[in-house]
C-alpha cells in the first residue's frame, strides 16, 4: 500500500490564553542592571536627546564594554535550543532571564502563553513570548523590535574549538552559540536603552518588544499570537516602525540594511519498509529497503548545479526586471572571499557575483538536510533501517506562495514514487513560511542608513538575504508599517555552524548603531 499524506503545516493546539499580570512598576532611573554589572553612573534627571547625546552615549558604551560582554556570556550559557525538547526548560528559563533584564531597564513586560506543540503525539508546552513596552509618549514615534532568544543545537564534538555554550573571547571575537544569532543583537537593544539611561538621556522613541524562543523551529504559535491576540488588543495601533536585528553583513567590512528575506518550505519525507531495524546480513536481499527508496526520491529533487527539478517550481518566481538587474552590480560582495570563508571548493554559477547574489536572494533553492533513522554515527553499523525520514527544504521567493509550492512538491514526489513502484509506505509533510520584501526607499531606511554612516563612516548597501525569519511578513501585515532589518554581525559569523562568533567590534559598534538608529527614527515626522 502506498500513501501520501498532505499536511500543510505542523498542527499546533493553542490552549486558552494565560495572560500574566503586566508588571507596572516605577521606573528606577538607574536600573538594577547597573548595580548588577557594576556599571557606575551618576544620577542626573532625564533630558531630551539632542545632537550632543549620541557622542555621550558612544562614550558610555565604550566604558561599559566589559559589562555588555559579561551579559552576553550569561545569555549564551543558557542552552536555549528550541528544536530539542530536552532543552525546553532552558528555553523557558531564557525568556524569564530576558524578562528580568527588560524590567531592569524599565520596561513593562508580560509573558504570553502560545500553547502547545505536538511532538510524537505528545503535547509539549511552547516557551512563552516576551512582550514589552517602554514609553508611551504620544509625541514620539514608536518602534517595535523583534528578536529571538533560541539557538540552533551545538556540541563541542561537532568540531567546535571551545565549549559552544561558554562565551570565549579570542582575537577580538566572542565565540559561542547564539553570539550572533540572535542573542548578541537582542542584548544590543537592551544595552542601547541602558546607555541612553546611563547618560541621563530620554529615549527618543517609544519601544515595543516581541522576543520569542522558537524562531529556529519555525516560530510556532507566534503568528497566531500576533494576528489573533496582539493585533485585536491594539498592540500595533501605536507602532510606527518595525525593526529586526537578526541577520548579518554581506561581507566582513561593509555594513548593510536589509529589505528582503526568502521564505521556507520544509519537508519531512518518510519511507517505512519494516516495523523495526533489521540485520543486513540476515535480512538483506529479502526486503525492499526504505533507505534506497528515500535516496531515490531525494535524488530526483535537484541537479548537481542546484537547479530544482520539481515540475513548474520556477513558474511563479517574480520575473527579473532591468532595474533589478542593475541593483546587483553595485553591491559590495567578493565571491572569492566568500568562498574562502566557507572553505568551499568551487562556487556555483562559476562564481559570478551577480548570479550568486540573485540565487541567494531572489531565486528559490532546494537543500537536502539529512536523514533521520539512518546510521549516521561513526562505525560500520550493518543495519537495514526500518523507517527513515528525509529532510529537505525549498527557500521561497516572491511571488511563490507556500501552498502552491507544497502542492508542486507533493505532486512531484507522488509521481516519482509511482515511477519507483515500491511496495513500501511513504508520506510527506511540510511546514512553510512566506518570503518578505520591503520598500528600501522609505524614510525609515534612510534613517537607518544615516545611523549606519555615522557609526561606520560609509553608506550601507541595501541588501536582501537568503535566510528566513518567518515572523517578518506577519509583523509587516499586523502593523501595516515599514519593516527593516538592521544587522549587527558580520558575514563570516557562521550562525548555525561550528565556532559561531560575533566580533567585539560588531557587538559594541552595533549597540551604538542601535542608539543612533533610535535617534534618527525619533527625528522622523510623527
Ligand atoms: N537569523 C536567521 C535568519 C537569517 C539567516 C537571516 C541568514 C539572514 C541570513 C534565523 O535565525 C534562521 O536561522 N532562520 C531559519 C528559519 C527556519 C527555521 C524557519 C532559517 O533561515 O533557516
Ligand atoms: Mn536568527
Ligand atoms: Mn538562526
Amino acid at each position: 500500500m502506498t500513501s501520501l499524506t498532505l499536511i500543510n503545516r505542523a498542527t499546533c493546539i493553542f490552549n486558552t490564553l494565560i495572560k500574566l499580570p503586566a508588571t507596572k512598576q516605577l521606573v528606577p532611573f538607574f536600573p538594577a542592571y547597573h548595580q548588577h554589572y557594576s556599571v557606575s553612573s551618576k544620577q542626573v534627571s532625564a533630558k531630551m536627546a539632542t545632537e550632543k547625546t549620541l557622542p555621550e552615549i558612544f562614550k558610555y558604551v565604550d566604558q561599559n564594554k566589559d559589562s555588555y560582554k559579561q551579559l552576553l556570556k550569561e545569555a549564551v550559557a543558557i542552552p536555549s535550543v528550541s528544536c530539542d525538547v530536552k532543552y525546553r526548560a532552558d528555553c523557558i528559563r531564557m525568556v524569564h532571564w530576558m524578562q528580568d533584564k527588560l524590567k531592569e531597564v524599565g520596561a513593562t513586560t508580560e509573558l504570553r502563553d502560545v500553547g502547545f506543540q505536538t511532538i510524537d503525539g505528545k503535547d509539549v508546552q511552547l516557551p512563552p513570548v516576551l512582550v514589552g513596552v517602554l514609553g508611551n509618549d504620544p509625541k514620539k514615534n514608536t518602534v517595535c523590535i523583534y528578536g529571538h532568544l533560541d539557538v540552533q543545537p551545538a556540541l563541542k564534538s561537532d568540531g567546535w574549538e571551545t565549549e559552544p555554550f561558554e562565551l570565549v573571547e579570542r582575537n577580538e571575537k566572542l565565540y559561542g552559540r547564539g553570539s550572533t544569532d540572535d542573542k548578541g543583537p537582542v542584548l544590543g537593544w537592551l544595552h542601547t536603552i541602558n546607555a541612553y539611561k546611563g547618560t541621563g538621556a530620554e529615549l527618543p522613541v517609544n519601544l515595543k518588544f516581541i522576543f520569542e524562543c522558537m524562531e529556529e523551529s519555525g516560530s510556532e504559535g507566534l503568528d497566531s499570537l500576533l494576528m489573533d491576540k496582539l493585533k485585536p488588543e491594539g498592540f500595533f495601533d501605536s507602532v510606527d516602525y518595525v525593526c529586526i536585528s537578526d541577520n548579518y553583513w554581506l561581507g566582513t567590512t561593509k555594513p548593510c540594511i536589509t529589505y528582503g528575506l526568502r521564505g521556507i518550505s520544509y519537508y519531512f519525507l518518510e519511507v517505512e519498509c519494516a516495523k523495526m531495524d533489521l540485520h543486513s546480513g540476515v535480512y538483506g536481499g529479502t526486503v525492499h529497503e526504505a533507505m534506497s527508496d528515500l535516496i531515490y526520491l531525494m535524488n530526483t529533487l535537484v541537479d548537481k548545479d542546484g537547479k530544482i527539478l520539481v515540475t513548474d517550481i520556477y513558474k511563479s518566481v517574480a520575473p527579473l526586471t532591468e532595474t533589478e538587474t542593475k541593483l546587483y552590480t553595485t553591491i559590495d560582495f567578493d565571491p572569492e572571499a566568500y568562498r574562502k570563508t566557507i572553505g568551499a571548493y568551487k562556487l556555483a554559477h562559476n562564481g559570478v557575483k551577480e548570479q550568486l547574489l540573485m540565487h541567494r536572494w531572489r531565486y528559490p533553492s532546494l537543500s537536502l538536510h539529512g536523514i533521520e533513522g539512518a546510521a549516521f554515527q561513526p562505525g560500520a553499523k550493518t543495519v537495514v533501517p526500518g523507517k527513515v525520514i528525509g529532510k529537505f527544504s525549498v527557500r521561497l521567493v516572491p511571488n511563490q506562495e507556500p501552498e502552491e509550492v507544497e502542492k508542486l512538491v507533493f505532486d512531484y514526489i507522488n509521481k516519482k514514487w509511482a515511477e519507483r513502484g515500491s511496495p513500501n509506505k511513504m508520506s510527506i509533510t511540510a511546514q512553510s513560511g512566506r518570503a518578505w520584501t520591503e520598500n528600501p526607499d522609505h524614510p525609515h531606511y534612510q534613517a537607518a542608513a544615516r545611523a549606519t554612516k555615522l557609526i561606520y563612516q560609509t553608506d550601507p548597501d541595501m541588501s536582501r538575504e537568503g535566510g528566513s525569519i518567518p515572523v517578518t511578513i506577519t509583523l509587516q501585515e499586523a502593523s501595516g508599517k515599514n519593516v527593516l532589518l538592521l544587522p549587527m554581525g558580520a558575514g563570516d559569523d557562521m550562525a548555525h555552524s561550528q565556532n559561531e562568533k560575533i566580533n567585539v567590534r560588531n557587538y559594541i559598534e552595533g549597540i551604538k548603531l542601535f542608539a543612533a538608529y533610535l535617534f534618527e527614527v525619533g527625528k522622523l515626522p510623527k
